[in-house]
């Protein structure tokens, strides 16, 4: 909305008499760059925090500057795009007239000396804390966020089977940070369940019925494909690995989780399974015979509160040929 002559009018004289001020010039200077708490500004600018409080309020009323509440600190920050138009005119005809001023670069002398001893106070804590950091790092924000970063690495114009996907655990957190998931399952009750968790929010997630030794996916369709806990259930695991090695892209990566070899007899009747886990010797034998390269094993570090037998990652690429 056009404002009228007379409101326009107040507005620059607004303007220009909130810049008609050394030190507040001084402190939009600063706070054009970095965001900054009145602590900060005092030990920069050398001034009281009462001189400096009360520029800032002005400068705030007249919204040159915008603040937010961290704990008990206020930080004070301009940001030129959020400036009004002729405001922002103003303030760049007065930084480049102020640029030449001697305050102006011990300002900047005494902010860079203060965000360097920023920094080292980041240092000096993890010095200290390089020893508990782990422990800490999991206190404070748990560890699903770290699963969240590295599925969020995956590149977006792959294609990814989920081999015996289940009910879409692993379809559903991939779908949205790739081009298409194919999720393979023999059980009509696991695929319903899958699609019922999928819903209509992930039309990149093909959910279809098939056996995994005869996997319903063209060959060298996938730039990925994975196996999470489905490879203890199928009678022959050589012709799972040989079809996963079929729909893959050549180089690109096959990765396996599953049980290390255990002795809970119980456990694998209970759960169905065909055996008791995998000796990493015989699974690096059988992915080398059904045409896999750069094979890594490792065992998984076990949750504390997992109750079932330790897990196994494997990684392998589809050899060329
Ligand atoms: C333990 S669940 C794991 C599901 C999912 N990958 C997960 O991590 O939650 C194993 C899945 O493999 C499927 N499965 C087992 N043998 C299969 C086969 N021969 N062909 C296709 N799917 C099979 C089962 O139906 C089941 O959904």
């Amino acid at each position: 909305m056009n404002k009228s002559p007379a409101a326009a009018a107040d507005m620059l004289m607004g303007w220009m008499e909130s810049l008609a001020d050394a030190t507040r010039l001084r402190l939009l200077r600063l706070l054009e760059r970095h965001e900054l708490g009145v602590v900060e500004l005092c030990d920069v600018l050398q001034l009281p925090q009462s001189t400096v409080s009360r520029h800032l309020k002005l400068l705030a009323d007249r919204r040159w500057v915008r603040h937010r509440r961290v704990g008990t600190n206020h930080l004070y920050r301009t940001i030129l795009d959020e400036l009004d138009a002729g405001a922002r005119k103003l303030w760049l005809l007065a930084r480049e007239q102020t640029e030449s001023w001697p305050a102006v670069k011990q300002d900047r002398l005494r902010l860079e000396r203060l965000l360097a001893s920023k920094q080292d106070d980041a240092q000096a804590f993890f010095a200290g804390a390089a020893g508990q950091w782990d422990r800490l790092r999991d206190e404070l924000y748990g560890r699903a966020f770290g699963d969240a970063a590295a599925i969020a690495l995956l590149p977006a114009d792959y294609v990814v089977a989920d081999l015996g996907c289940g009910t879409g655990p692993l379809a559903a957190r991939i779908a949205p940070f790739v081009a298409r998931v194919i999720g393979v399952d023999n059980s009509a009750a696991m695929l319903k369940a899958a699609r019922k968790r999928i819903g209509d929010h992930a039309e990149n997630v093909d959910l279809r019925k098939g056996d995994l030794a005869a996997v319903p996916i063209d060959d060298a369709a996938c730039d990925a494909a994975i196996l999470m806990l489905a490879l203890t259930y199928v009678p022959e695991p050589a012709a799972v690995l040989r079809e996963m090695r079929r729909i893959l892209k050549i180089h690109r990566r096959a990765v396996i989780v599953d049980l290390l070899p255990h002795d809970r007899e119980d456990f694998r009747r209970e759960m169905g399974q065909t055996r008791n886990g995998f000796d990493p010797t015989e699974l690096r034998q059988l992915l080398a015979g059904a045409g896999f390269a750069r094979i890594d094993i490792a065992p998984l570090p076990p949750e504390p509160a997992a109750k079932g037998p330790a897990l196994f990652l494997a990684t392998a690429t589809r050899a060329a040929g």
